[in-house]
């Protein structure tokens, strides 16, 4: 989860502490926020960013620590397309003027999302250039040793906004068909994929729905996932929403449950479900109900960071505490 508290795309004080309080906390895998492939590419100017080595540098602290706690370190690549340059949310998260240091939005069309300025559209050379920045991108990654990549392709984000007919009206090899939407992210995810070895893990996060009429829908992201599937993508992380400022979305416990259950059905490629999951027996009963592989969790654990060991110990499962937290076993609820 993004924390807009990097500088120049450098990691801070603040993410050691913030990823050390979830290694420490019993998660089975670290995903590490939304880091930018290319600087046009940061959501916020605090975004972390992994286009330079020593941004990767930074971040080998953390893959560094959770290995020795016996924790899986991954990082989630992204490029913020259309919705790039705004505000932290604290400070507003309107979109930034180009005098306080904003920039242009780079997208599939010149459309804007919602109230944001319209971004340019990308000419085909600059799509090549930003294939090549997911694939050192990933390079990256693994020389920080990182076990699991993660590419961003989800929230209206820049290859969200390829894949789905509201926000992608190009009529040349990216635009149009469904086969030529989803070119760009099929094209990313083979060359990504092509440098990191067997024994680490190539996952997407896609928005499953746009939620509207005529957008991106699950039938795409079966269709996706089969594609994705083919070109060695280990796992499929199904969120949603995003690319449309008005869609009406029906928050709730466990909302975007079902998209995962059914691209695990439909495709039998492994999926993660997110989403509105707050306590450890309902994360337990979704992956009891099957069709699921796993299941992610997100503001529960800005709230507490240790909500694994918490729902372990509510679960009745004996896992390890930390050995400096031990005589703190007994203290929580
Ligand atoms: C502060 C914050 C930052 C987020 N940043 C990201 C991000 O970097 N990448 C991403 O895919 N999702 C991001 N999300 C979405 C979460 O990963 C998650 O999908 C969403 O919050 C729903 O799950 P939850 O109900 O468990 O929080 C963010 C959410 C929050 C609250």
């Amino acid at each position: 989860m993004c924390q807009y508290s990097a500088i120049n795309g450098l990691i801070q004080d603040w993410h050691a502490v913030h990823y050390g309080a979830f290694i420490t906390g019993g998660a089975g895998l670290v995903m590490v926020e939304a880091a930018a492939v290319r600087p046009e590419g940061r959501i916020t100017p605090g975004d972390v960013g992994i286009w330079t080595d020593q941004q990767a540098q930074l971040l080998a602290e953390i893959p560094r620590f959770a290995h020795a706690h016996g924790v899986i370190a991954g990082i989630q690549i992204a490029h913020a397309g259309r919705k790039a340059a705004i505000h932290a949310p604290w400070n507003g998260g309107s979109p930034l003027s180009l005098e306080d240091g904003g920039w242009q939005g780079e997208s599939a069309s010149p459309l804007a999302f919602g109230e944001y300025p319209n971004p340019r559209e990308l000419t085909i050379p600059e799509i090549e250039l930003i294939k090549a920045d997911f694939v050192a991108a990933a390079e990256r990654a693994l020389v920080a040793d990182f076990d699991v990549v993660e590419i961003h392709a989800a929230h209206g984000y820049l290859l969200h906004s390829f894949l789905s007919p509201i926000s992608n009206q190009r009529t040349d090899q990216y635009g149009g068909s469904l086969e030529n939407r989803m070119r760009l992210l099929c094209d990313i995810a083979s060359q990504v994929r092509s440098v990191i070895p067997a024994n680490r893990a190539l996952i997407v996060r896609i928005s499953a729905s746009d939620w509207v009429e005529g957008g991106w829908d699950i039938k795409d992201s079966v269709e996706l996932a089969r594609q994705l599937q083919a070109r060695g993508v280990d796992m499929i992380d199904c969120s949603s929403g995003g690319n449309v400022a008005t869609a009406q979305i029906p928050f709730g416990p466990g909302y975007q449950v079902d998209f995962a259950k059914q691209i695990q059905q439909e495709t039998g490629m492994p999926t993660v479900a997110v989403g509105g999951i707050q306590s450890g027996r309902q994360a337990e009963e979704i992956l009891e109900s099957g069709h699921i592989s796993a299941v992610m969790i997100g503001r529960a654990l800005l709230g507490n960071p240790r909500w694994p060991l918490q729902a372990a110990k509510d679960l009745g499962e004996q896992v390890p505490w930390p050995k400096q937290y031990v005589r703190g076993y007994l203290y929580t609820d």
